[in-house]
């Protein structure tokens, strides 16, 4: 199994390019099947759960092609099925986001209910309220979501919880309902108006997405369309915290800085000097020791609870004490057992985990548990004392694409093994 070793200590510095998003990719590529034409999607990274997603839609019959570095094109006209099979759900929970557009476009879809994860049970019960509201009759028998509508009709419906997936599952299916929907108390996340901006320019009339209130009036069909993925504000993230860890100087570029205010104003908090010129975001540290942060993830545009690990690492060599509140997922904490051995002051009540900082972590072999756990596991061992060797890295491979290259182009001492 491949393992990450990093040698702790070299301050980063240089220039590294932001990749597509992987949470727009996802619900881009399923809502490939709407269309009854060639898509055809840029700037899209190059990860394992896009390769998942891309053998989904060959499993359902579509065509998926490689259009050269970062171009994928789907041709979805020769579906011919649509069940979601378990082996391939079960690696990769987004998979249920082929139910909406099955569903608008076949009038069935049959979706293997994907299971929890490391980081909590994650139902899909919005999901399938949301699609009930359109009209869909759905069962869930012998692990398996199924679903018939013969057309969708347009309705409004209002979250009780603010869910990404399910405003991304119900928003797809209502491109191609009959009527005006009304979906209340949406996602705001940039991937959802990322995946917005595809369909309309596949032809759905959508009004409202990135608000709390999006408006869909459901059209016939949606034809073929080309597409460039939005930047990604985990990915960018990210790199800035391991610039502000290890007192570099980094510019990251390809950036979309509008959609990442929480984690900018979080990292100018922590004492970091930050300078947004377009899609170019400066982050200085040279030489200053980070400041403790106080942490409250929440459904953007608050803090996302996908940046929580990678400032809990921050707040571990940080002035100070942080405390982290993590208000999404019921057990996002995995990471906090693995900062510890490498001798990280952390304590854990419930949601909440107070941190205070240590002058230097000292490396050791620690295991990746979920994918932003992962990439906190790096960062920590990018500053702590000697060598750190990070296990079961399968799970950074998901959601980062060439970490190790691009962290050594800024001068990090990284390399991967086995
Ligand atoms: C998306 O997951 C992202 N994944 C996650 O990123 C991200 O952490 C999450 O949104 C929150 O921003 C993708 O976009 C592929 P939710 P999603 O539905 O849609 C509960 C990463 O690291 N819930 O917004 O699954 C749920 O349990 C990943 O890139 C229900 O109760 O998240 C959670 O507590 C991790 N019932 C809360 O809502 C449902 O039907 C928010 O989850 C659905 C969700």
């Amino acid at each position: 199994m491949q393992k990450i070793v990093v040698e702790g200590g070299a301050p980063l510095n240089g220039e590294v390019r932001i990749s597509g998003a992987k949470n727009a990719v996802l619900p881009i590529l399923c809502a490939t099947l709407l269309a009854d034409g060639l898509v055809t999607l840029r700037n899209v990274p190059h990860l394992h759960d896009v390769h998942t997603t891309a053998r989904l839609l060959a499993e359902l019959g579509a065509r998926v092609g490689d259009g050269g570095p970062g171009v994928v094109t789907v041709d979805p006209t020769t579906v011919n099925s649509h069940v979601a099979p378990y082996e391939l759900v079960k690696t990769m929970r987004a998979s249920v986001l082929v139910l909406g557009p099955l569903l608008a476009k076949y009038g069935h879809a049959e979706v293997s209910l994907p299971g929890g994860c490391a980081i909590g049970s994650r139902p899909v019960d919005l999901h399938i309220k949301g699609l009930q509201s359109l009209g869909a009759q759905i069962s869930v028998e012998n692990g398996f979501i199924k679903a018939r509508a013969d057309k969708l009709r347009g309705a409004r419906h209002v979250f009780d919880i603010v869910s990404v997936g399910a405003t991304e599952n119900v928003l797809m299916a209502a491109t191609l309902a009959q009527g005006r929907s009304v979906i209340e108390n949406a996602a705001m996340e940039p991937e959802i108006v990322d995946l917005a901006e595809c369909l309309i320019a596949m032809g759905a009339n959508i009004t409202g997405a990135g608000t709390g209130r999006i408006v869909v009036e459901g059209v016939d069909r949606l034809h073929a369309c080309e597409h460039s993925v939005v930047a990604d504000r985990i990915e960018a993230g990210t790199f800035l915290v391991a610039a502000a860890m290890t007192g570099g100087r980094v510019t990251i570029t390809h950036a979309r800085p509008d959609t990442m205010d929480a984690v900018l104003d979080k990292l100018r908090d922590a004492g970091a000097e930050l300078d947004c010129d377009g899609d170019r975001i400066t982050l200085d540290m040279k030489g200053r020791r980070p400041k403790s942060v106080d942490i409250t993830t929440m459904p953007h545009p608050g803090f996302p609870t996908d940046m929580q690990a990678q400032f809990m690492a921050l707040n571990c060599v940080a002035d100070g004490v942080g405390v982290i509140n993590e208000t999404i997922f019921e057990n996002r904490f995995m990471h906090v057992n693995e900062l510890l051995r490498l001798g990280a002051d952390i304590r854990v009540d419930g949601h909440t985990a107070v941190v205070r900082g240590v002058p230097r972590l000292s490396g050791a072999p620690v295991m990746a548990t979920d994918l932003r756990a992962s990439a906190s596991l790096i960062l920590a061992g990018l500053v702590a004392n000697g060598t750190t060797t990070i296990d079961r890295i399968y799970h950074l491979d998901r959601g980062y694409e060439n970490i190790e290259q691009k962290l050594s182009g800024l001068g990090a001492k990284i390399s991967r093994i086995g």
